[in-house]
C-alpha cells in the first residue's frame, strides 16, 4: 500500500521531521530547563536509538507516500555521531518520480564553524538556526550553559559561505526575556541574506512552566517591527508553511513570524515527526506515538512498513493548537504531552 496518503482533515504527509538525539548542549528555559533536564537525567541509551539504517528505511518509505522534505532535529543534531554519514544516506533518496528530498537540519549553530562544511559535502540542503538575543548577556541567560553568541553568529557566516543557504533563523520571543531584543534582531538581519523569524512561545512537553501572558502574538511583533522598518505581506511560499512572511517595503528582505498560539496553522499541518526512539507522532503535541522501532526490529519488511505509516496517517485527527484555545488552563496542564527535544521541534 505505497501511495500518497491523506489524513482525516485531508491533509497529505510532505515533512518528515526526524529527532536524532534527545540530547543537547543546550538547556535553553523554553526547552530544556535545568530544574527538569540536569546532571542525573536520564537521557536514552545508544541502542534505544533508531540507527542510521532504521532512519533510512522510514524516510524512504515515507517519500515513497509522499515526503519531500526531511529535516533532522533534537535535541541538538549536531551531537549525534556521525551525523554527516547519515545526512549522505538520506541524500540518496528520492521521490517516487526521481527527485531527491530536501534535507535540513535545525540546530542551535554552536557546531556549524566545525560542521559546516562536512555537512554541505554530504549534500545537506540548508540549515535553520535558532538565535534568541544578540545580546550576550540575554542570550547567555536564555541558553542558561553561558554559551556565547558570539561563537553562533561565527558558525551562521561560516555555513553561509559553505552554501548551506538560504538561511532561517529561528527567535522565540519570551515576554520580559528577550522581546527587547524584536528590533535590535530585525535591524541587524535587514539586508543580509538571513531570513529571520520571530516564533511565538509554545507550551510544549510540561517542563517549561509556560505561562501565556509569555507569549508575544505576532501581531504586536509585526506591529513593533512596522513601526520602525515599514513591512508588507507576502503569500505562503510553500504550502503547509509554518511561517506567515513578509518584506520590507524598502527591499531590504523578509522576515516571519510563527504564530501556532495566535494563530493556529492546523489545518494544513503536513508534518509527520519520529522521536528519537524511532516513535511516529502524528503531532507535535501529541501524547503517545506508534513505536515503528519495535516493527523494524521485528523483522518488517518495507511493504509492510509502508502499510503501517499509511494506516497511522490515515488515522490522523490532530489540531492541538487549534483546540488549545478552547482548554482551560486546568484541562491544558492535565493533559500529556512529550518534550520536544525527544520528538523534536
Ligand atoms: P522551514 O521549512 O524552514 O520553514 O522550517 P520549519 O518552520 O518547518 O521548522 P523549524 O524547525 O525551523 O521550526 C520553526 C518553529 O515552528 C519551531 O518553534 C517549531 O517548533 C515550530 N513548528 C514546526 N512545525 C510545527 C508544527 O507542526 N506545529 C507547531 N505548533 N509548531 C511547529
Ligand atoms: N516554543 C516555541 N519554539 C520552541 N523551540 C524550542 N522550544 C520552543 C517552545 N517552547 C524552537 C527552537 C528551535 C525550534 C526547532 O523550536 O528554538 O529553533
Ligand atoms: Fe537545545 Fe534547541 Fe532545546 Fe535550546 S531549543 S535546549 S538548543 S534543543
Ligand atoms: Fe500540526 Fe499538531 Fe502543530 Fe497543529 S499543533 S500544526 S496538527 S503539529
Amino acid at each position: 500500500s505505497t501511495g500518497l496518503v491523506t489524513d482525516q482533515l485531508d491533509r497529505p504527509m510532505r515533512d518528515l521531521r526526524i529527532s536524532v538525539t534527545d540530547r543537547c548542549n543546550f538547556r535553553c528555559v523554553y526547552c530544556m530547563p535545568k530544574t527538569v533536564f540536569g546532571r542525573d537525567y536520564a537521557f536514552l541509551d545508544r541502542e534505544e536509538l533508531l540507527s542510521f539504517d532504521e532512519i533510512t528505511r522510514i524516510a524512504r518509505v515515507a517519500a515513497a507516500h509522499g515526503v519531500e522534505k526531511l529535516r533532522l532535529t533534537g535535541g541538538e543534531p549536531l551531537l549525534r555521531r556521525g551525523i554527516e554519514e547519515l545526512v549522505e544516506r538520506l541524500a540518496a533518496l528520492r521521490t517516487p518520480d526521481g527527485r531527491p528530498l530536501e534535507i535540513a537540519l535545525t540546530t542551535n549553530g554552536a557546531a556549524l564553524g566545525v560542521k559546516a562544511a562536512a555537512l554541505k559535502a554530504a549534500g545537506l540542503t540548508r540549515v535553520t538556526v535558532s538565535l534568541d538575543s544578540l545580546d550576550d548577556t540575554v542570550f547567555q541567560a536564555m541558553n542558561d550553559v553561558r554559551f556565547p553568541v558570539a561563537k553562533v553568529l561565527h558558525g551562521l557566516q561560516v555555513a553561509h559561505e559553505a552554501g548551506l543557504g538560504p538561511i532561517k533563523l529561528n527567535m522565540v520571543v519570551k515576554r520580559g526575556v528577550n522581546d527587547h531584543e524584536v528590533l535590535p534582531m530585525a535591524r541587524h538581519f535587514k539586508d543580509t541574506p538571513f531570513t529571520l523569524r520571530f516564533i511565538e512561545y509554545m507550551d510544549v512537553g510540561t517542563s517549561n512552566g509556560w505561562d501565556l501572558a509569555e507569549v508575544v502574538p505576532s501581531a504586536e511583533i509585526v506591529g513593533r517591527i512596522d513601526a520602525e522598518l515599514p513591512l508588507e505581506p507576502l503569500g505562503a511560499s510553500a504550502p503547509g508553511e509554518t511561517a506567515t512572511r513578509w518584506r520590507y517595503r524598502d527591499g531590504g528582505g523578509e522576515i516571519g513570524v510563527i504564530s501556532s498560539v495566535s494563530q493556529a496553522f492546523c489545518g494544513t499541518c503536513n508534518r509527520a515527526r519520529i522521536s528519537t526512539e524511532g516513535k511516529l507522532f502524528t503531532c507535535l503535541f501529541a501524547s503517545e506515538g506508534h513505536d515503528l522501532r519495535a516493527l523494524l526490529r521485528g523483522g518488517i519488511d518495507d511493504a509492510g512498513l509502508a502499510a503501517a505509516m499509511g494506516s497511522i496517517w490515515g488515522a490522523r485527527d490532530d489540531r492541538y493548537s487549534e483546540v488549545r484555545a478552547t482548554l482551560t488552563p486546568e484541562l491544558r496542564a492535565a493533559r500529556p504531552k512529550v518534550e520536544m527535544s525527544y520528538i523534536g521541534g
